[in-house]
């Protein structure tokens, strides 16, 4: 049995170790088998029903989507980290068991094994967690995860160059977060046998970069840059509704189509010619067309003052500065629930022809993907999507990759979680033209799901058992995406 398997049927259950952000108790559900499960996953009388953010939104959604939450500030970094650390696991013990051992898969193909074996030969042990619950001691239990992460030695973003890919990467929002002083976190994402890329979370978005009119601070995207050596970089993002400086926001200034589409090109054109080469690319526009109804124009302040024009104006900007100055910087359109066939995808791909018939550059489609186990569209669905948007002649990539869970997790939906990521890496795997896949970070204790979308979480492929600043831990969607990367077929 394979060490996914494990985790998947319960013995490894790693994805009940972790606490609940948000929870008022410190209760961690860990179970040895599967029949413990259930009675150990309902701590507190929290609402098991399922995700509201879907069911609020629209028709057509699948995952993320804004309505009714407003995101949160960029400070709170250090909320998340201080809720999460309220687990009161404890690494009682490294049990010397083999993880090569452990990890042989028998049932598996030869290139599940061959991988799996790989990612796991230098994994020197599998420790050995308790969890201990204050409020619910007598369900405590015993269960066994993997070892860090960092001594893996062929990681994802090794699979997916050997896939043809041109990376596998993370989100990460540094500097200036708990996470950027975490040394665990960050040794992990120095790991380049897992990411190759890296997207700055938030430090390039309009309220850093330009926080005052004209007046441009590059100070954090540098040290996003250094943080970053010897990765790809996807510059994050341009243009978009939210994360905007105050002086664009600010209500007393009337603007006029005129002024704001002004503003809005020397903002575009000083970043793309500032930081040139060092963008692999640039999402120009971020989350241009709505939910509902779908495929619409979203309100927002541009669209409110410019008009649908206010996207090609962005686009002929960025493309104007890549061609004036002889750039490789690719130039993308990004949003989410645009992952599968339907009215917003089909806006967005009206969006790449209608820039390619003005003769104005676009290279790529960003499909966010932000999911929730169990309501992600499938690996045919996400595969013709893609395939939609490459016979264009754009490129795509799975730019924000992560699967949230209703809290608190189960078997089941553990197990839902491991073949959503499968199903999304192997749709980009099968596309010749997805050329990357990147994560919306990697660590449960940073993820931005739990203070976006209450009651969700468990979405990220590392969860540290003991909170901020100590060891990470794979968990078994890690296994599903590598998986995934090696064509080896979905175990469950
Ligand atoms: C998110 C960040 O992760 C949060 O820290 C911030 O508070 C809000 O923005 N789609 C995007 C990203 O394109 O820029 C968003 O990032 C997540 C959704």
């Amino acid at each position: 049995m394979s060490l996914r398997s494990l985790f998947t049927t319960g013995l490894l259950a790693a994805g009940a170790l972790a606490a609940p952000p948000g929870y008022g108790n410190t209760v961690t559900v860990t179970v040895t088998e599967k029949a413990s499960c259930s009675a150990s996953a309902s701590p507190t009388s929290h609402s098991t029903s399922t995700s509201t953010s879907h069911s609020s939104s629209t028709s057509e959604g699948h995952g993320y989507t804004h309505s009714p939450w407003h995101y949160p500030s960029h400070s709170s970094s250090s909320t998340k980290t201080s809720t999460t650390s309220k687990a009161s696991t404890s690494v009682s013990s490294a049990s010397k068991t083999s993880a090569t051992s452990t990890a042989s898969p028998t049932s598996k193909s030869s290139a599940t094994s061959s991988a799996t074996s790989k990612a796991s030969s230098v994994t020197s042990s599998v420790v050995s967690v308790t969890t201990t619950t204050s409020s619910l001691a007598s369900t405590a239990a015993t269960t066994t995860i993997l070892a860090t992460a960092t001594a893996t030695n062929y990681g994802l973003n090794d699979a997916a160059k050997a896939a043809g890919k041109l990376w596998f990467g993370t989100a990460l929002d540094v500097p200036g977060t708990g996470e950027a002083q975490d040394p665990y976190y960050i040794a992990e994402f120095d790991n380049i046998h897992d990411f190759g890329e890296a997207t700055p979370a938030n430090i390039m978005k309009y309220e850093f970069t330009e926080p005052e009119a004209g007046v441009f601070d590059y100070t954090g995207a540098e040290e996003f840059f250094t943080a970053a050596a010897g990765k790809a970089v996807r510059c994050h993002n341009l243009i978009w509704a939210n994360e905007l400086p105050t002086f664009i926001t600010n209500p007393t200034v009337n603007w006029t189509n005129a002024t704001l589409t002004a503003a809005l090109r020397r903002h575009v054109t000083t970043l793309v010619e500032h930081f040139g080469n060092r963008c692999y690319s640039w999402d120009v526009v971020n989350e241009a067309f709505s939910d509902s109804p779908a495929g619409a124009y979203a309100a927002n302040i541009w669209y409110d003052t410019i008009g649908p024009a206010y996207v090609v104006e962005a686009f002929q900007a960025a493309s104007d500065a890549v061609r004036a100055n002889g750039l490789a910087t690719k130039l993308y359109y990004n949003d989410y629930n645009i992952e599968f066939l339907g009215n917003k995808s089909y806006a967005a791909q009206a969006l790449v022809k209608d820039l390619q018939n003005r003769n104005i550059q676009i290279d790529g489609v960003g499909l966010e993907s932000h999911f929730i186990a169990g309501e992600t569209p499938s690996k045919a669905a996400q595969q013709a999507n893609m395939e939609a948007f490459t016979a264009l002649g754009v490129d795509v990539v799975v730019t924000e990759l992560d699967v949230r869970l209703n809290l608190p997790p189960t078997v089941a939906t553990e197990a839902q979680q491991v073949v959503d990521y499968y199903n999304t890496v192997a749709a980009c795997v099968a596309v010749p033209r997805c050329v990357g896949i990147v994560v919306w970070d990697f660590d449960d204790t940073y993820s931005w799901i739990p203070g976006t979308f209450p009651g969700q979480g468990y979405g990220d492929l590392f969860l540290q058992p003991n909170g901020a600043n100590t060891p990470l831990v794979r968990k078994a969607p890690y296994d599903g995406c590598l998986e995934a990367l090696t064509g080896a077929p979905e175990a469950l």
